[in-house]
């Protein structure tokens, strides 16, 4: 037995898009808000846990509430991790609700656990891959069913950043053990956005074993993080050879971010820090204002 291909199914992947502008004054039934919750309750999770709870704002007191915290949230953005190219939030104002997707990490021990002392990294580290990969599918396949209602949304992470979610859990009454891994603003589109830089196909897939041309250097990661990831974040179009400014914005790296040709000496590099930018650019300029 097979099941039926669907098109519509690949119009809906490329159509979900991160969306922070929504028509203000917009309101939709409870019976939509719940078929997208239940996409979420669908979702795949390690050891069938459902690590989470979701919840549904849609009271405009409450979601105001939600909203300040928000714009105090983006506001430590600016203060503590100056050259993130975050948006204003007040979009928030005109969504239709908010779903916020709670992971609850009690069930992290229904994972496989480590038996033997030297095997406790092994382990504890895929727990935490396994639990948040799980919250990752159900914020995944809200956005999903978001879209097949023919509404927007957006993923926003910075509900799970400590502060923001002490701050949520005590507003909305959650245990302060459950974070706020996930907080989707839905809404209707002021436009239609169903495009957005993806890097090509024959850059992505390797067959069969990893092809070294392919790879992308460590000097292009730098050369995304200090100048080129606001366009690729915000730019409605999926490859930049579509974009006016192609040659300037891109600086010699045409190719790289366009081709499956990324890599000229085929030569992989060892690893290094990974943890901090490494190159002076307009976002590292920015951080040390
Ligand atoms: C784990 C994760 C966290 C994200 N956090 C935020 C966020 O805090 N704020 C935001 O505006 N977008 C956030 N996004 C959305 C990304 O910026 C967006 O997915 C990316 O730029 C690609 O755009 P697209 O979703 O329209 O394809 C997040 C996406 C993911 C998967």
């Amino acid at each position: 037995m097979t099941n039926e291909p669907s098109d519509s199914f690949q119009t809906i992947i490329r159509a979900r898009r991160s969306t922070r502008k929504f028509e203000p004054g917009r309101a939709v039934d409870r019976s939509v808000l719940e078929r997208i919750v239940d996409c979420g309750r669908w979702a795949p999770s390690g050891a069938n846990t459902q690590c989470w709870d979701i919840i549904v704002v849609d009271d405009p007191d409450m979601r105001e509430a939600v909203r300040q915290v928000f714009l105090r949230q983006a506001q430590r953005l600016v203060d503590h991790a100056k050259g993130f190219p975050a948006v204003s939030k007040n979009y928030l104002a005109n969504t239709v609700a908010i779903v916020i997707v709670l992971g609850d990490p009690r069930w992290k021990v229904c994972f496989p656990q480590p038996t033997t002392p030297d095997w406790e990294a092994e382990y504890d580290e895929n727990n935490e891959a396994i639990f948040l990969c799980s919250l990752g599918a159900a914020v995944q396949n809200i956005q999903m069913g978001v879209t097949a209602e023919g509404l927007t949304s957006a993923w926003l992470s910075g509900g799970g950043e400590a502060t923001t979610n002490a701050e949520l859990a005590a507003l909305l009454g959650y245990p302060p053990w459950m974070r706020a891994y996930g907080t989707i603003p839905i809404g209707y589109p002021v436009a239609t956005q169903d495009r957005r830089y993806r890097r090509p196909m024959e850059q992505v897939c390797h067959w069969n074993g990893y092809e070294a041309r392919q790879y992308r250097p460590h000097a292009l990661v730098d050369f995304y993080e200090s100048t080129l990831r606001p366009f690729a974040m915000y730019r409605d179009q999926e490859d930049p050879r579509d974009w006016d400014d192609f040659d300037t914005k891109l600086e010699g790296w045409g190719a790289a971010f366009s081709s499956g040709d990324v890599n000229e000496t085929a030569e992989l590099e060892d690893e290094v820090d990974f943890s901090r930018p490494r190159t002076s650019g307009r976002a590292t300029k920015a951080r040390n204002r």
